[in-house]
């Protein structure tokens, strides 16, 4: 980490940023206070921070006289150094006038020290905002007195609630711009503590400055004798921040399970919550099986004891079968163990968030496949307002119900911000999609266990005489899905297999009735399909799926479902020119004039398999030999064999 980018590359300045980390390292022993500044783009928040850095005097010489240089080439305030420089790290960011990502910068004084973390003021940068919270204990929100409170402003104080930040500063910064108007600055100041009156926020101090002029940020100012509040250093020398993390229970997610030789085994992590010494008893959540502590070694060596925030490795005194993701506790306060569970999510890509589409959630060290089943509502994050919603759009906050595939174990947020908090991936990308904090465990499920039923799909194939599998048929509208489908069903039948075939029209036309065909529906409609596809596949049956199935997502859903090998993907390819002319039922003829909304292919997307198993090109052939084709397939792979 450091605290000055742009210049990070230049040896002189590498030399620089050790002398920073020890002198922080030097400082240890002092009071440590983590913040993050958050505002829109332009509300001055790197110059702001710049100024702490410049006046807490940590810059040095070679690294001013660079920025001098700087602020003649990029700056915006004449022949002054523009202080943002110092902070706007990346030179995109520079060029482009904007920051881009979180930024973690060190400074200290004779009280404290501070670990600040820059996050982004671009809209789409929520995320980053998140990332910067989940470990702070105070947020500097930052207006523009001239533009007062933003959405923006509004929402950054609402995820720092929903993150659990207790202390927030309003920092009504540019006051010059206005005149030091104490008016303006009393009317965004009560506008904001209105809006804030639901939030549990324990401090709340306003504070009107110049980050520019350096007015009221560590020296009060001569401009403003109305105000007599502390400066924005002074308020963050003084402010009182619980201890609260250490007294909680022990909590250590296994990252890692350290197995060098038969003689030790180890479980590596950093620990979420609490305390716990040698001779404690623990507990696995889950299996729970309880042990002792037998060593906790940390990177110095042995030591009694450690506590949150501290990455040991402990042994235990009996061998009890612990994995990766597992999550050791204390017996006495147990996390709970559940594979449902009720919580605020905030949406952070580009992509819409569809209920039923499975994501990857990551809690502690643990993955696993999870869906939303259920958007409770979604909040208005000016109003509090709660707002229905069938999906989740970029920034948006709703409070959901989430389906696990596997049981987890996790606290309320409100208990333990780590082991309650989670992300959520998109399975295809791998990128993170959504921040989620556990609000509670849900119980509905546990009542119900899986019946073990005497005759399996082993027997029942065998009884059919054949193996199962799911034929996937996937591709546009008009493409030829169903006619193939059906001649394929009707060459198996007639070699006396047994078979059944999913058709999207007729589905729709019961099962799936209530489904239209918006994103959100869709993939209901194919979560649905799939799902019945698995019972088919295990009655025994060689299964035809015809549905368009427009995303990757859920095909690869429905493909987990089935045992490995037994689901065929077949893209039924035909150029879209080709299906608009033969538009059997007249529907893109109808979609391009407007007529039907959401039609795959003319204002719905398609995205084709990469790699299916089968891929058949439907043009200028005859349907009996593309059916073929899949009849050599399955003939090919041992589908047609008899069961053994
Ligand atoms: S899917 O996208 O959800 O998989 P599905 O296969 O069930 O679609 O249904 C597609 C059929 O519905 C098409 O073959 C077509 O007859 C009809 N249809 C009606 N409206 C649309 C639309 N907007 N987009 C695609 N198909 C539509």
């Amino acid at each position: 980490m450091s605290y000055a980018e742009p210049l990070q590359n230049a040896p002189a300045e590498l030399e620089a940023e050790q002398a920073v980390t020890e002198y922080v390292r030097s400082q240890e022993s002092k009071d440590q206070l983590r913040f993050l500044t958050c505002g829109s783009v332009d509300d001055g928040k790197s110059t702001l921070i710049g100024r702490l850095l410049f006046d807490t005097k940590l810059i040095f010489e070679d690294q001013l006289a660079s920025l001098e240089k700087d602020s003649r080439k990029h700056g915006t305030v004449g022949e002054e150094i523009d202080l943002a420089l110092l902070v706007d790290g990346l030179e995109a960011e520079r060029e482009q006038g904007i920051t881009i990502d979180v930024a973690y910068r060190f400074f200290a004084t004779d009280k404290r020290k501070f670990i600040v973390a820059d996050t982004p003021g671009h809209e789409q940068y929520t995320r980053n905002m998140a990332t910067g919270a989940s470990t702070a204990d105070l947020a500097v929100l930052l207006v523009d007195a001239r533009n007062g409170l933003m959405v923006q402003t509004r929402r950054h104080a609402f995820i720092a609630s929903l993150l659990g930040i207790r202390h927030v500063v309003l920092a009504v910064n540019k006051i010059d711009l206005v005149d030091y108007s104490q008016e303006r600055f009393d009317e965004i100041r009560e506008e904001f503590e209105q809006f804030a009156n639901g939030f549990d926020f324990e401090t709340l101090v306003a504070i009107p400055m110049s980050a520019r002029f350096g007015d009221n940020v560590t020296a009060p100012s001569q401009s403003m004798p109305w105000y007599s509040g502390p400066t924005l250093l002074g308020h963050l020398e003084s402010v009182q921040i619980g201890e609260h993390e250490k007294d909680r229970p022990f909590r250590f997610p296994v990252q890692w399970v350290n197995r060098p030789n038969l003689d030790f085994r180890g479980y590596s992590g950093t620990i979420a919550g609490g305390r716990v010494s040698v001779g404690d008893e623990v507990i696995v959540a889950g299996p729970a099986k309880t042990s002792r502590v037998a060593k906790i070694i940390s990177p110095a060596g042995d030591v009694e004891s450690a506590r949150a925030g501290e990455a040991v490795t402990i042994t235990l005194e009996d061998e009890i079968d612990i994995s990766r993701g597992d999550l050791l506790a204390d017996p006495a306060a147990r996390p709970d163990v559940a594979d449902q569970m009720a919580a605020h999510l905030i949406w952070m890509s580009e992509d819409a968030m569809l209920p039923g589409r499975s994501y990857l959630l990551k809690i502690g060290a643990k993955t696993v496949n999870a869906t939303v089943t259920e958007i409770k509502h979604k909040i208005n994050v000016n109003t509090f307002e709660q707002i229905a919603g069938k999906s989740l759009d970029l920034n948006e906050i709703a409070f959901c119900n989430l389906s696990l595939a596997a049981p987890v174990a996790f606290d309320p947020y409100e208990a333990n911000q780590h082991t309650g908090s989670f992300i959520l991936i998109d399975r295809m990308t791998n990128q993170t999609v959504g921040a989620g904090l556990v609000w509670f465990a849900l119980r509905r499920a546990t009542n119900i266990h899986w019946q073990a039923l005497e005759v399996d799909r082993k027997a029942r194939a065998s009884s059919l005489g054949q193996k199962p599998a799911v034929l996937w048929f996937t591709g546009l509208s008009g493409s030829g899905k169903s006619t193939i489908a059906s001649l394929v069903e009707k060459k198996l039948h007639a070699e006396g297999r047994h078979t059944y075939l999913l058709d999207g029209d007729n589905i729709r036309h019961g099962l799936n009735r209530d489904l239209g065909f918006t994103d959100a529906d869709r993939v209901e409609n194919i979560r649905r399909v799939g799902e019945v596809s698995g019972l088919f596949a295990d009655a025994g049956l060689l299964t035809l799926v015809s549905f368009i199935s427009p995303f990757r997502s859920e095909r690869r859903m429905a493909r987990d479902l089935m045992e490995a090998g037994e689901f065929i993907e077949i893209f039924v390819d035909t150029p879209i020119e080709e299906c608009k002319k033969r538009d059997p039922k007249g529907l893109y003829k109808k979609a391009e004039a407007g007529e039907i909304k959401n039609f795959t292919g003319i204002d719905s997307p398609y995205e084709a398999p990469s790699s299916p198993e089968l891929h058949l090109h439907n043009i200028g052939r005859k349907p009996e030999d593309v059916a073929d084709e899949v009849i050599d397939y399955l003939r090919n792979n041992g589908f047609l064999n008899s069961a053994d």
